[in-house]
């Protein structure tokens, strides 16, 4: 995904270009994520970074909601809105632990609130949350709906118990007009993962945790030869269930049959399209109605190449209001050139850092590489796995600096070599700890770049799919928030936790390449009372004095492990 290789920089020249009042006063410049990457330019301060809002000691209210789900079909008859009443330093209303009628005086703990469409009287929902709670789900009735491509726009109106403190904010949801030919993908907005459904699902919502590839076909219009390919892309067992179809061919080819006979998952591939919005309509409008089309992808490294910031966004908003049923996903390459801007233009956000062989020394454009000077492939990398959960918490505080909702983030695993960046491919090992680390940040979708690749990295991630896209880990992974673990041994070890009901998943990382020889114990954060699988891994894990313990954690390996849980109350 670099197309300045391919390309040179002719186009990188055009791109700057268009984008010079946006992004920067060098507009002739050679840049990538705003940085020059030839030599003989100057070293200069790039832009663009996201920063936390100053913070003056000042305690602000932040309500925020979203419906549950980003949309809501016909048949379906409740719908929910998650909550958020979070103590802010940066964002919301003026807030102090106080709340007074003038004669009685209490502590301001809770907000008494009420959720209405706007215009209306009647709430959809009148309830309490306690101040600084977060992710609170709120049910109410859709039956008096009309379906409609329209949303509903909502308000909730929020107060202390004594009214001397007022919050409203605003949102909106969507209940559409079911499509039962087609498929449609709903984002879950407080755990941010996606569901699906088509006719294979019996029309019923199912989750999906989509694991890919950006995948070539060739072109074919043979019918027998699509096929063949997507037979090809999942030969090796149940693991790949989706792929972002790179295709420069028409959007009638038989492939699309295949792909949608098969039950292969696709995200639609706009990206020569996206800047030009006649183009991307009539390309939304041809594919928009099939069975396994599960989303579009419009922009690749739009940071990197320094397209217009409106770009993305009017592409984005072209196609929700063509085909409202399929969320638009966008890949972000640098580590933060304007991360407010691009992320502005998608629903799904993937991110592409590729460590793995790179080297930062002596790029192949005759720069060193820097937070203000070069491109080596990787942006502000350290060349190791572990640019990779840097990079999504990253991209997770930005959201945070900004006071925006997070998006669902993929990651997109470096699966190639070449290009004079990177020196080799991945590891089988590297290949699993990097998927392993982005899942613990919360990552809800694999898409690696790009297949065909190695038999061996083929297999190896055939493998992982066919596990984490599947029951018991599938439910972990998108039925709710990864939290870190601390494990006491090296830095490079890595931990974290998910828990659904009466059972907790573990997933156990060594990110780096020596061996831990001696008896590794895990303290859990909840006590177990058995232990259930190792879905993952192949160690020979166990509780021991209610410890997570395995005698030998060899270099670059990952595990997860499903324990049972105490229940109280
Ligand atoms: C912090 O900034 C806000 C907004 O400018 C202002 O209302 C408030 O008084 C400031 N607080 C302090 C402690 O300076
Ligand atoms: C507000 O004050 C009450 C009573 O002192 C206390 O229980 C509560 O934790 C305080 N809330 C916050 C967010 O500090
Ligand atoms: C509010 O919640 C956040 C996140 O859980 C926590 O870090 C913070 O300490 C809480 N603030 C107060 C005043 O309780
Ligand atoms: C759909 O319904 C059919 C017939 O009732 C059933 O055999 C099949 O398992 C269902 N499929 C799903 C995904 O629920
Ligand atoms: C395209 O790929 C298919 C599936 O791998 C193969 O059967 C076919 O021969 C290829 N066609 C061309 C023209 O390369
Ligand atoms: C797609 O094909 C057209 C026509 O062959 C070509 O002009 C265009 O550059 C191709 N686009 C990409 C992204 O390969
Ligand atoms: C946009 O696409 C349309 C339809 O493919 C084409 O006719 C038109 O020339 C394109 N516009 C530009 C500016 O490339
Ligand atoms: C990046 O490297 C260039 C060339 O060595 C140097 O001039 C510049 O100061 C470096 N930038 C940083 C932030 O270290
Ligand atoms: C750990 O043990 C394995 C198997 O006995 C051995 O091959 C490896 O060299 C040891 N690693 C370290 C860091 O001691």
């Amino acid at each position: 995904m670099r197309l300045i290789t391919l390309i040179s920089g002719l186009l990188t020249l055009v791109a700057t270009v268009t984008a010079q009042d946006e992004t920067g006063d060098h507009p002739n410049w050679p840049r990538w994520c705003g940085k020059v990457y030839e030599s003989g330019y100057p070293s200069f301060e790039p832009g663009g970074h996201t920063t936390a809002p100053p913070d003056n000691g000042s305690t602000y209210l932040y309500v925020q909601f979203k419906p549950r789900y980003s949309i809501y079909l016909d048949g379906e008859t409740t719908a929910s809105f998650v909550v958020n009443a979070a103590l802010s330093p940066w964002y919301g209303g003026a807030w102090t632990n106080s709340t007074t009628d003038g004669t009685a005086t209490q502590p301001f703990t809770d907000l008494v609130f009420s959720i209405n469409v706007a215009g209306n009287n009647t709430p959809l929902v009148k309830s309490s949350i306690s101040i600084n709670e977060t992710g609170i789900e709120f049910e109410f009735d859709l039956s008096a709906f009309e379906p409609s491509l329209t949303p509903y726009d909502v308000v909730l109106s929020g107060s202390s118990v004594y009214e001397d403190h007022i919050d409203t904010a605003a949102s909106s949801f969507l209940y559409l007009p079911d499509n039962p030919s087609g498929s449609a993908t709903k984002i879950d907005n407080l755990n941010g993962g996606l569901l699906f459904k088509n006719a294979a699902t019996n029309n019923s919502f199912v989750p999906l945790l989509p694991y890919g590839y950006y995948g070539w076909y060739n072109g074919s219009t043979v019918p027998a030869e699509a096929d063949a390919f997507v037979h090809e892309y999942t030969s090796n067992g149940e693991g790949l269930n989706a792929i972002i179809a790179l295709a420069n061919y028409t959007d009638t080819n038989p492939v699309y049959d295949s792909m949608d006979e098969f039950g292969l998952h696709y995200m639609f591939d706009l990206r020569s399209s996206y800047k030009n919005l006649t183009e991307t309509e009539t390309r939304v409008n041809t594919i928009k109605g099939r069975s396994s089309l599960f989303a579009y992808w419009t922009a690749d490294e739009p940071d990197g190449q320094q397209v217009p910031f409106n770009t993305t966004p009017a592409a984005q908003s072209l196609i929700h209001t063509l085909d409202p049923y399929h969320p638009v996903a966008i890949t972000l390459n640098c580590q933060d050139f304007y991360f407010g801007a691009y992320a502005a233009g998608g629903d799904i956000l993937m991110a592409d850092p590729y460590p793995i062989g790179t080297s930062y020394a002596l790029s192949k454009w005759g720069t060193t590489c820097n937070a203000t000077l070069g491109d080596c492939g990787c942006d502000n990398c350290a060349g190791t796995v572990q640019d990779v959960p840097s990079r999504l918490d990253d991209l997770a505080m930005y959201e945070s600096w900004l006071g925006r909702w997070p998006l669902p983030r993929f990651f997109n695993p470096q699966v190639f070599h070449g290009e004079d960046y990177w020196a080799r491919d991945p590891t089988p090992g590297e290949a699993r700890v990097m998927n392993a680390l982005a899942f613990s940040r919360g990552a809800t979708g694999i898409f690696g770049w790009t297949w065909p690749s190695s038999d061996v990295l083929f297999a190896t991630h055939s493998e992982m799919a066919a596990v984490v896209t599947a029951s018991p880990v599938r439910e972990f992974l998108l039925g709710g928030k990864a939290e870190p673990l601390t494990v006491e041994g090296t830095e490079l070890l890595d931990a974290a936790y998910w828990v659904q009901g009466e059972r907790m998943m573990v997933s156990v990382v060594n990110g780096g390449y020596v061996d831990v020889n001696s008896t590794l114990a895990v303290e859990l954060p909840v006590a177990a009372t058995g232990f259930e699988a190792v879905p993952f891994g192949g160690l020979s894990w166990r509780l021991v004095s209610g410890r997570l313990t395995v005698d030998r954690l060899p270099a670059m390996s990952s595990s997860f492990i499903i324990l049972g849980l105490e229940v109280t109350g």
